[in-house]
């Protein structure tokens, strides 16, 4: 009884810091969360002294600032005084390429200056890291000397960054890929729009039935719907209602919303703007992961675009709407892209998951009705209202619409980023797309951390779709396609999958917080001679996969188990 107290009492206190963060409407002029951030740019976490005023300052006790600093990687204090960081991502780790980015650092670098940061993104190339604000990949590293000079006077960039990948299609009429017409002609649909019912605008996209690319495949339009039909009940300011952006992309191979993000912000901008009309949203949030800063900067020289054509602020083009956007940079928490943990953030708190009921919809950012989509999922938008909900609808299998990004990391022969129609099958990604291995492989880890591992003899039951990954007992994902080398011990890839979770988990539930560092140890202590108790490794398996509150802790599990499937036989001296 007294713990359900608790409890309540609990969500009551985060609802109250999240509507004194919202400080009368004014949330996102002077928000909390980049003060805080603005606290770290000296030094890379905030003094405790400043702490303290900007707790004054939002009224809500030091526990809350302190309590959001020591949770996001580059806000913490152990982040002080770092100057390099190296990807520590899955992709990089089994290419084997870090060991020799941590070396040229090392030569120039202290031990306490050289960070990790996971992903980057450059999972087509590998030996990625990110010195003086910039991210660099591939050859990068072997002009390491050069480079730091050019970090440390400040000087021109002429070390090549690197990051250019492959795109390519199996579509004669690509959705997502395809070149970007002027601007103006762009924009004509939002024109058009604005002068027409929203409802219409809504129907389309119900009529394309659009999934969400951002790993769980939830119906754009039922979302859409249920933030239109909610109410901002908060009584604080203007009522409001928000689009949030889920550009968080931390899928290690994943690199497809960066893509989208640097070189067709537009899509992602229109999408936003679309379904901000058909919701009476008048405020466009993106929240973009910090290890992209080329994606930050792309996408607020879009939002300059727009403004300048007086295709967003107020009363656009006479139609009586309004709206705006509100570029936010993440702070490396790989749990924050899940979407309460992501409101959170916004909101200045750490990056924990909500209960739910409420669901966004109904009460979201700073406690208004908010929609969160991908940005995969947003950057569809303008073509269905360009094309026809039943156009995008006719494309893909029978419940995967239109088409999908698939990633193909540096495993491949031609890495890089495929627009494909749903249902398109993976046998062909592979060796139509990606040109075939480029190294001996034995599994795929699609999906992310979360996803499914994919032995080579299993793939050609599957399509890139949501309902052949489900029937198979894997998972879509966001369709970031990492391939295991042969020589890559599968034990090693397990405790690195664990390792991962220990990190990246908000601590809220114990089957995660707990689970995932007892597995990491079991593994480890296997490595070592230890042998685990098979029973018992099930048991923690299982606790983790029913018992956590989202699918960070609830996820890993899937990919646990195809290991245990598939490669048994490779693990077997590892259980007793
Ligand atoms: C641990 C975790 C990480 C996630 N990371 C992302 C992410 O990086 N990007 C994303 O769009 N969705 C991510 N999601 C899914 C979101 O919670 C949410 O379902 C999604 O943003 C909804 O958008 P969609 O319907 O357009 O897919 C993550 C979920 C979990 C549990
Ligand atoms: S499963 Fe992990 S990340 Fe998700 S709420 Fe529980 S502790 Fe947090």
């Amino acid at each position: 009884m007294r713990a359900w107290r608790r409890t309540i009492t609990l969500a009551c206190m985060s609802k109250n810091i999240s509507s004194l963060s919202g400080r009368d409407g004014r949330e996102l002029d002077d928000a909390l969360w980049e003060r805080l951030q603005q606290a770290a740019e000296a030094t890379g976490t905030p003094e405790r002294a400043v702490l303290t005023a900007i707790a004054d300052d939002f009224l809500v006790g030091e526990a809350v600032t302190y309590g959001t600093s020591s949770f996001y990687d580059f806000l913490k204090e152990e982040n002080k005084g770092r100057k390099a960081y190296v990807c520590n991502g899955s992709a990089c780790l089994v290419a084997g390429t870090q060991d020799k980015v941590h070396h040229a650092l090392a030569r120039h670098f202290k031990p306490e200056e050289i960070g990790h940061m996971c992903c980057l993104g450059r999972c087509h190339e590998n030996s990625a890291f990110n010195i003086g604000g910039r991210n660099y990949s591939g050859d990068s590293v072997d002009h390491m000397d050069a480079l730091v000079k050019e970090v440390r006077d400040g000087g021109a960039h002429t070390v090549a960054a690197n990051g250019v990948h492959h795109v390519g299609t199996t579509m004669a009429a690509p959705i997502l890929t395809a070149p970007m017409p002027p601007l103006p002609e762009f924009y004509a649909i939002w024109e058009q729009a604005l002068k027409g019912d929203p409802r219409d605008v809504l129907n389309e996209i119900k009529v394309a039935t659009i999934r969400g690319r951002g790993g769980a495949g939830f119906p754009m339009g039922f979302k859409l719907e249920a933030c239109r039909n909610a109410e901002d009940t908060t009584g604080n300011g203007t009522p409001r209602k928000y689009i949030v952006c889920n550009a968080d992309e931390g899928d290690p191979a994943a690199f497809s919303d960066r893509y989208l993000l640097e070189q067709r912000p537009h899509r992602v901008l229109l999408g936003m703007m679309l379904a901000g009309y058909c919701v009476g949203a008048d405020t466009g949030v993106l929240y973009i992961r910090a290890e992209y800063p080329e994606a930050v900067e792309a996408v607020k020289a879009a939002v300059r675009e727009l403004e300048a054509n007086g295709w967003i602020g107020t009363d656009i083009k006479g139609s009586g709407f309004s709206y705006r956007f509100k570029v936010i940079k993440a702070a490396g928490a790989y749990v924050c892209g899940e979407e309460t943990a992501l409101l959170n953030s916004i909101e200045g708190k750490r990056g924990e998951v909500r209960t739910r009921p409420p669901y966004p919809a109904q009460q979201g950012l700073f406690n208004r009705p908010t929609v969160v989509n991908n940005v995969e999922t947003l950057a569809c938008v303008p073509w269905v209202v360009a094309h026809g909900g039943a156009a995008f609808a006719k494309l893909g299998s029978e419940k995967s619409n239109g088409s999908k990004l698939v990633c193909l990391d540096s495993g491949f022969k031609r890495p890089g980023l495929y627009e494909v129609e749903c249902g398109t099958p993976l046998r062909r990604v592979i060796d139509e797309l990606g040109q075939g291995f480029a190294r001996p492989t034995k599994a795929l880890h699609i999906g992310g951390p979360l996803g499914g591992i994919v032995p080579l003899h299993k793939v050609d039951a599957l399509g890139i779709d949501f309902e052949s990954f489900q029937k198979e007992g894997f998972l879509l994902g966001h369709a970031s396609v990492l391939s295991i080398p042969q020589d890559f011990p599968m034990v090693a890839y397990l405790e690195h999958l664990f390792e991962f979770t220990a990190m990246e988990s908000c601590g809220k539930c114990f089957p995660c917080r707990i689970g995932s560092t007892r597995g990491k140890e079991l593994i480890q202590g296997a490595r070592q001679g230890r042998r685990i108790d098979r029973a018992l490794f099930n048991d923690l398996v299982e606790t983790m996969e029913i018992g956590s509150l989202c699918a960070l802790g609830g996820g890993l599990p899937l990919g646990v188990r195809n290991t245990l499937q598939y490669f048994g036989e490779e693990l077997r001296d590892y259980f007793a």
